[in-house]
């Protein structure tokens, strides 16, 4: 029956490389680990890592750093081989179709929308919070009730309470963005390399010179005592200790999402099964180090307290401009390399979700017009607009910590399913060819799947039933329209 029907490997190879609708080969390895990292530095660390530590973990952030690496290497390693084994567009969804069926592969595409879509969301309104620090020293800014969604508020210092209505900034950034992307992947691939660079420099920069910043104090407990957190919006977080770690981790987990996009782009890389794992674990490694770093400096030269209250947003220039006396053009660099960088996270990941979407289309599961290509660029240019409006929406409206969550938990719900199917394609077919094979994968698998559970469990019950109504409403689009409309049909 169509729902455990697998799409065999020699039909995902022959579909990828006919006429008309393929995609253009044009990215080296060069290129992908580029993208890699021009997805991954991003809102994770400049946003969500003093949120982790206000809301989680305090210093010990970094050790959900670590944690969140850990699941995201064994899980990467699964990637790698998925990616070297069939090197066509599509991610997870693909891998999982040729794997685990139908069903399965639509329960994935479905959810990486979180990864990528919402995603793309969460970076804009982080991108939103540092425009005003750019507006700020021209000494304007963008009113709070237009740079914030209408479920947050906040009194300013002259205890006026403000309301959020629209996020506009936000907004008008996925609106560029989109409009880069139709404009065609190798031009975006340029822009690209000259962002991760400025993003690279200022992580180092900011770890180099807040070195000599950290204050003892604020290291004093590495490792808070277990708690309950209550933030400004009335949340109750699991404060310090190991559910702060592991929530922490969850939190933080962000930062890394992005590697897996290189595998969505398989179908445009020039040698897809050298370049593929190269791509996908170098981009990983370069930016766990930094991480670690980063987080340790900046929990070392802010307070805790700050991140809960005025430094909550734009976290890192308030660090920099309240502790490092003489350091406002470091701020005011970062502010701009962010703005920048942010700009790439967004393009990566709305080029990973009009891929996914486009071998969904191929397939079947969405309608055609999500596979429709430019006659002249060769972008999904129908995808791209309709996913405008949906990412478009989350991000004027939603706080960025909803989606941001929402984004974590969706991406390791698909990593803890592709996992599980590295592991099952050993066993059914074992005879493909795999340029990249996971060491050890019975140890591996596993454990990324342990690690990964361990992350989902600490994002909390708000964020599992946010994921499960998610899930719902795909599965119903799935019985009322793919089952009939798959290609792959059998019934
Ligand atoms: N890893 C990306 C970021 O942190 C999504 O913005």
């Amino acid at each position: 029956m169509g729902l455990f029907t697998k799409k065999p490997i020699g039909q995902l190879l022959t579909d990828s490389s006919d006429g008309e609708h393929s995609l253009k080969r044009t990215l080296s390895a060069t290129n992908l680990v580029a993208l890699g990292i021009g997805a991954i530095i991003g809102a994770g660390l400049f946003v969500r890592t003093a949120a982790a530590a206000a809301n989680n973990a305090g210093p010990s952030v970094t050790i959900g750093f670590i944690v969140a690496a850990i699941g995201c290497a064994l899980a990467g390693l699964c990637y790698a081989e998925f990616a070297s084994m069939i090197p066509i567009a599509g991610s997870a969804y693909t891998y999982s179709y040729a794997t685990m069926g139908e069903l399965v592969a639509w329960i994935i595409g479905w959810d990486l929308v979180l990864e990528y879509a919402v995603g793309a969301a969460t970076v804009g309104i982080a991108w939103s919070e540092y425009l005003n620090k750019l507006l700020e020293m021209f000494g304007m800014r963008v009113p709070y009730e237009w740079s914030h969604s209408p479920f947050e508020s906040a009194t300013d210092a002259a205890g006026m309470a403000h309301h959020g209505m629209m996020n506009i900034p936000a907004l008008f950034i996925i609106f560029m963005i989109t409009l880069l992307l139709i404009r065609g992947t190798k031009e975006s691939a340029v822009v690209n390399g000259i962002i991760v660079i400025s993003k690279v420099s200022i992580v180092v920069l900011f770890i180099v010179l807040g070195w000599g910043y950290m204050n003892p104090v604020n290291h004093a407990k590495y490792i808070p005592d277990a708690t309950i957190y209550t933030d400004l919006q009335g949340v109750a977080h699991n404060y310090g200790g190991i559910w702060g770690i592991l929530g922490a981790a969850g939190v933080v987990f962000f930062a890394f999402i992005g590697f897996d996009a290189v595998s969505t782009a398989a179908q445009e890389a020039k040698n897809p099964k050298k370049d593929m794992p190269i791509g996908i674990l170098g981009s990983l490694a370069v930016c766990t180090v930094l991480y670690i770093l980063f987080a340790h400096v900046l929990t070392g030269v802010a307070d805790v307290n700050d991140f809960r209250t005025v430094g909550k947003e734009a976290s890192v220039a308030y660090a920099i401009n309240t502790y490092m006396a003489g350091y406002t053009w470091l701020a005011n660099m970062v502010t701009v390399a962010i703005l920048f960088g942010f700009s790439s996270v967004i393009l990566v990941m709305l080029m990973g979700q009009s891929r996914v979407f486009y071998s969904m289309s191929r397939d079947g599961l969405v309608p055609k017009l999500f596979s429709d290509l430019h006659p002249k660029f060769h972008t999904p240019y129908k995808s791209n607009w309709i996913f405008l409006v949906l990412v478009g929406g989350f991000a004027a409206f939603v706080p960025g910590d909803i989606v941001g969550d929402m984004t974590s938990i969706g991406t390791l719900f698909a990593f803890i399913l592709v996992c599980a199917g590295v592991m099952i394609l050993r066993v059914t077919n074992p005879e493909i060819q795999r340029q990249f094979k996971v060491p050890a994968v019975n140890i591996v698998a596993p454990l990324g799947i342990v690690v990964c559970g361990a992350m989902v469990a600490g994002l909390g019950w708000t964020n599992w039933t946010r994921l499960g109504v998610w899930l719902a409403i795909g599965l119903v689009i799935y019985f009322l329209y793919s089952k009939k409309n798959s290609k792959l049909k059998t019934d």
